[in-house]
């Protein structure tokens, strides 16, 4: 006997019958696996289930061979229109399935470009900074020079030298920040002053010299005072400087900075370092509380004495010089209420003054 190999009946035996029944079960089975297909790679398994080779409708297919001349026709027909169906119907859910995950994956890969990048805040400059710079500018147009001095003074500079007493009462502990130990004399300067007395001994004559700066007082933190604050101190040494040079000059200071309206006025008063002096008053008709006067600073024509502390010669030149607080005059300008908002350094503050650069 020759062995031969196992018959494998079973495709012959286990093969439907090829019935309008069967051929319509096989296509109903085939569209549920298709409908129920939730990814392209169900669909791919469903069209391998359903529509391969081996599959129930491929099997009925073979089965044609089997049929009867004379019913192959309608046969074939039945089963042509099932897989035709089903190619129509994977057709659909794969196009359906592309479009759903081409959108889900859209939808994770998507960039919001109306979203605000993360960049860091511009922030604003500071509103006593810009005005600083405005002051400072309106008098370099004037033909001016910027001077400075160290906000660390020797006391001589800053009340010696400017003539005040020994016993003067802004020298009090109480007024000034003496800085330990107290015998070397430096101070926390109180006003810009001392400027004038070092660029009297630093430059040449003319001199005409405006100098913003920061000075500190041991004054409460409250709405009108802050214990660091700015002044801008102006000096004029020339030849044949009367005050009415002094008060053409603080004219034109108040309308270029508070507007053509705006007008100054002299009160008798008494600073150490200049004679005659005065406080400065300014007024505008826009002022909050309407048009009045408001104490701007103080001004005068320098001392002799001081000019001779400083090695000019008083009966050859003549000067003045005024001192005004910039956060005060910002205040009028800008109708701050309270200087303490700008003292806190708060960005909401600063950015209503604009971003002027
Ligand atoms: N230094 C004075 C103060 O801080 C202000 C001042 C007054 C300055 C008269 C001046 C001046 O230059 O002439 O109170």
């Amino acid at each position: 006997m020759v062995a031969r190999p196992p018959v494998d009946s079973s495709l012959v035996s286990d093969a439907p019958e090829i019935t309008p029944e069967n051929v319509d079960a096989a296509v109903a089975d085939a569209l549920s696996a298709i409908a129920a297909a939730g990814s392209t790679i169900e669909l791919k398994a469903a069209r391998a289930a359903h529509a391969a080779e081996g599959s129930p409708l491929a099997r009925l297919n073979a089965q044609l061979r089997h049929v009867p001349n004379d019913q192959k026709a309608a046969f074939g027909k039945l089963v042509g229109q099932a897989r035709g169906r089903l190619t129509q119907a994977l057709a659909a859910r794969e196009e359906e399935l592309v479009a759903a995950e081409s959108a889900a994956q859209l939808e994770a890969e998507r960039v919001d470009i109306t979203a605000i990048a993360p960049r860091g805040r511009v922030g604003a400059r500071h509103p006593v900074s810009l005005l600083q710079e405005e002051i400072a500018d309106l008098f370099v147009g004037m033909g001016w020079e910027i001077a400075e001095g160290p906000e660390l003074e020797h006391e001589w500079y800053n009340f010696d030298g400017l003539n005040f007493d020994i016993d003067h009462p802004a020298r009090q502990l109480q007024d000034t920040f003496f800085v330990d130990p107290v015998e070397r004399h430096l101070l926390l300067r109180t006003q810009t002053s001392p400027v004038q007395m070092r660029s009297m001994l630093e430059r040449d004559l003319p001199i005409y010299v405006l100098s913003p700066g920061r000075v500190y007082r041991t004054d409460e933190f409250d709405a009108t005072h802050l214990p660091a604050f700015h002044q801008f101190e102006g000096l004029v040494v020339d030849k044949g400087i009367t005050m009415a040079n002094l008060k053409g000059t603080l004219d034109h200071a108040a309308k270029v900075l508070f507007g053509a309206e705006a007008k100054t006025r002299f009160r008798t008063n008494y600073f150490p370092f200049t004679e005659p002096s005065a406080e400065l008053d300014l007024w505008h008709p826009t002022f909050k509380g309407g048009a009045r006067w408001i104490e701007w600073g103080g001004c005068g024509m320098v001392n002799p004495n001081v000019l001779r502390a400083a090695g000019i010669d008083p009966e050859v030149y003549s000067g003045f010089a005024f001192g005004m607080g910039i956060e005060r005059t910002l205040m009028f300008r800008s109708d701050v209420q309270d200087m303490r908002d700008m003292a806190e350094g708060d960005v909401r503050f600063s950015e209503q003054f604009g971003m002027v650069v």
